[in-house]
């Protein structure tokens, strides 16, 4: 039997796929998954447990109990730990930081690697992330690789940041946005890197629009 339709959309924070899987999400009435917040919330519970994030073994077995789940609400999608809503507190960047540090363990990639697959149901499955294409769904139906340069992915950091609110440097992001591609390229594990057969966009100079209507005609031709 053919398994549910999975669209997997890969590649380095900032580059703008969680606008554009929310956009694919809605167009094609598919479930989202956002990858990057099941190691935000391990990364969060660790934190909170007093774990150290070089802690592998302690940090399985939190993969193991982690009681995470995602809610549909009418401002989107929120993340909850337990009865916890920490939708925003995940996205600090020191949570995203720990976030990289967690998810460069072998052992708590393999831990998360089935809660991550449960999400392939009918009618189909957007998922967001590092290594979607590669490890978790290496048999989607569409893959796709949606990279910027480091200044741009910065820029529009900066912006977000400015626009709830809050200070942004724009050297510190660029610094912090270069270490964490780093460490997220080189991981021995589920490295960040294109599937040999992912569709490779380039937003640099595109618009979400662009991205967008460039990504529904590819995926299109393969329903
Ligand atoms: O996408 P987001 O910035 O929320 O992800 C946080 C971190 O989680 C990333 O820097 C990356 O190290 C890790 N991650 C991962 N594999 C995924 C999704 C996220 O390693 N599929």
């Amino acid at each position: 039997m053919e398994k549910a339709f999975v669209i997997a959309v890969d590649g380095p924070g900032g580059a703008g796929k969680g606008e554009l899987t929310k956009r694919l999400a809605k167009e094609f009435g598919f479930t989202l998954l956002d990858s990057g917040a099941i190691y935000r919330v391990l990364a969060y519970a660790a934190r909170q447990a007093g774990l150290a994030m070089f802690d592998e073994d302690s940090l399985v077995q939190e993969a193991n109990v982690l009681s995470l789940s995602f809610k549909v609400e009418d401002d989107g999608v929120h993340v909850l730990l337990g009865k916890e809503d920490v939708t925003k507190a995940i996205r600090t960047e020191e949570n995203g930081i720990n976030a990289s540090k967690v998810a460069a363990h072998p052992l708590v990639r393999t831990a998360l690697l089935e809660r991550q697959r449960a999400f392939r149901q009918e009618p189909g499955l957007v998922a967001d992330g590092r290594d979607m294409g590669t490890v978790v769904f290496p048999d989607a139906q569409v893959k796709i690789f949606l990279d910027a340069s480091p200044e741009v992915r910065a820029t529009r950091r900066q912006k977000q940041l400015e626009a709830a609110g809050k200070e942004a440097d724009y050297e510190q992001i660029l610094k912090e946005i270069t270490e964490r591609d780093e460490r997220d390229r080189n991981r021995p594990v589920a490295p960040l890197k294109p599937a040999e057969d992912a569709l490779l966009l380039d937003s640099t100079n595109m618009s979400i629009e662009e991205v967008f209507e460039t990504a529904c005609q590819y995926i299109r031709t393969k329903m």
